[in-house]
């Protein structure tokens, strides 16, 4: 089983290696990583659910300000590991332990994203990549 996380603007040029290494010592194996930056249009796409929440255009604006990593991982039970590993949304909430309690700031900057089901990991790899580019993982 597969999954999607994002290493936020704020912590990708520093920190990505770190997150990235966390993954692997918590058992997942990385499938696929993409260094790009969002535009308003694709940011407002991929955060579609969020539209008209108070945070939504502080969101999009931080999401679109600098490069992110777009990694697709796998392990078993994917979706459920990840957002263990992940933490809270909000990192003061996170527990010890976690992505987002190691190296999230605030909000919007929890340092990661993660697609937090089976269902929301599909949809969300095929957002950023092909089912042609997949065929070659
Ligand atoms: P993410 O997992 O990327 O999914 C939606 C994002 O919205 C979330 O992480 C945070 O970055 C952001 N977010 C959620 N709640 C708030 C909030 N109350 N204020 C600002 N940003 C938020």
């Amino acid at each position: 089983m597969r999954s999607l996380l994002i290493v936020k603007p704020d912590i990708c040029k520093g920190k990505t290696g770190m997150v990235l290494s966390m993954l692997i010592d918590n058992g997942f194996k990385i499938v696929f990583t993409k260094i790009m930056q969002l535009d308003f249009k694709v940011a407002s796409e991929f955060y579609k659910e969020h539209f008209g929440k108070p945070f939504y255009g502080q969101l999009i604006d931080f999401m679109c300000s600098d490069q992110i990593v777009v990694v697709v991982v796998e392990k078993l039970n994917c979706a459920e590991e990840l957002r263990k590993l992940v933490g809270s949304t909000n990192p003061e909430e996170a527990a010890e332990g976690t992505i987002r309690k190691k190296f999230g700031t605030g909000l919007p900057k929890n340092a990661v994203h993660a697609s937090d089901s089976g269902i929301s990991s599909m949809k969300e790899i095929d957002f950023f990549f092909s089912k042609e580019e997949q065929l070659k993982w």
